[in-house]
């Protein structure tokens, strides 16, 4: 299998990407490496979406807190690269630290919206630093389409604003969620979980498809949640949130006619944080 080419400089992927926006429709799926089958299924929706594919690999500093797992995050590059032929990728753009933030860096997207609340109540640092690196990759590969899961819910919807907001000519689209058998959403951050914690791991699943379905029988939503809540923390989590929200604004809803809504979760169990979240 040949491996794809790899380039890592900013200047190198434009010269890489120039010969193809004559008549390719590219596409971009930034990722963080440590790649599993939840970030595949975004490059195959990529591969049937354009007629190039490329794939960004970059721990993005600027989305970690101090206390956070920046560098103890999972880099897997060789069996990243491996995946990443097997799927044909035309192009993995792995730039280092230095090329993304030189020495006098000094700019930050600032959100609002859909940026409020939730993560940002937990992770305050989170989605300018998340912004503020996509909208970078956005403007250096110009792609004609970017693919965001719907794993990181809340971030999808504040990508798709920003790119809104700032006329980025490109197209965000959102990719449903790889699950494990029992329903736990794959997350490169499983790996940190004990034999212990995984298998509490898919209440977090079970848990929002009861709420999902108790709200869709028309159970009000105050008081479903809360039940879901109590629930989540017998299983040992420490909960940071059970909320639902409309599905594009992520404002609170409070019946049935305020949606479509969406169902966001995030909790942790040991040292581990996981989220997920479900349509009703
Ligand atoms: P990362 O966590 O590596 O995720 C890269 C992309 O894969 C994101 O769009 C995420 O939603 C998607 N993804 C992860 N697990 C998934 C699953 N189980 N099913 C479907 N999609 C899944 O998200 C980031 O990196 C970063 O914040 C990034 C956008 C790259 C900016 O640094």
């Amino acid at each position: 299998m040949p491996a794809p080419r790899v380039v890592r400089t900013v200047k190198a992927l434009r010269n890489a990407l120039t010969p193809w926006r004559k008549n390719k429709r590219i596409a971009l799926v930034p990722t963080m490496g440590a790649l599993h089958a939840g970030h595949i299924s975004l490059v195959r929706l990529a591969r049937r979406r354009a007629d190039r594919v490329v794939v960004s690999i970059f721990v993005n500093p600027a989305q970690f807190a101090p206390h956070e797992d920046f560098s103890r995050y999972p880099r897997t590059w060789k069996e990243d690269l491996a995946k990443l032929s097997a799927e044909k990728v035309d192009l993995v753009f792995a730039p280092g630290v230095e090329d993304i933030y030189p020495q006098d860096f000094a700019t930050k997207v600032s959100l609002e919206g859909p940026a409020l609340g939730l993560e940002t109540d937990f992770r305050p640092h989170f989605f300018a630093g998340v912004a503020t690196v996509v909208a970078k990759l956005l403007i250096e590969c110009m792609p004609d389409i970017a693919i965001f899961g719907e794993k990181d819910y809340q971030q999808l919807q504040v990508v798709k604003r920003m790119a809104a907001d700032l006329d980025l000519p490109v197209k965000i689209v959102g990719a449903p969620i790889v699950r494990e058998k029992d329903g736990l959403a794959l997350s490169s951050r499983n790996v940190y979980l004990s034999p212990a914690e995984r298998a509490a791991a898919p209440t977090l699943h079970r848990v929002l498809a009861e709420v999902a379905a108790s709200i869709r029988k028309g159970a009000p939503i105050g008081p479903t949640l809360d039940r879901g809540r109590a629930t989540i923390k017998s299983a040992g989590f420490k909960l940071d949130y059970l909320e639902a929200r409309h599905a594009t604004t992520l404002e609170p809803v409070t019946s049935g006619k305020d949606g479509p809504i969406r169902l966001l979760v995030a909790a942790r169990i040991g040292a581990t944080r996981l989220i997920d979240n479900l349509a009703v």
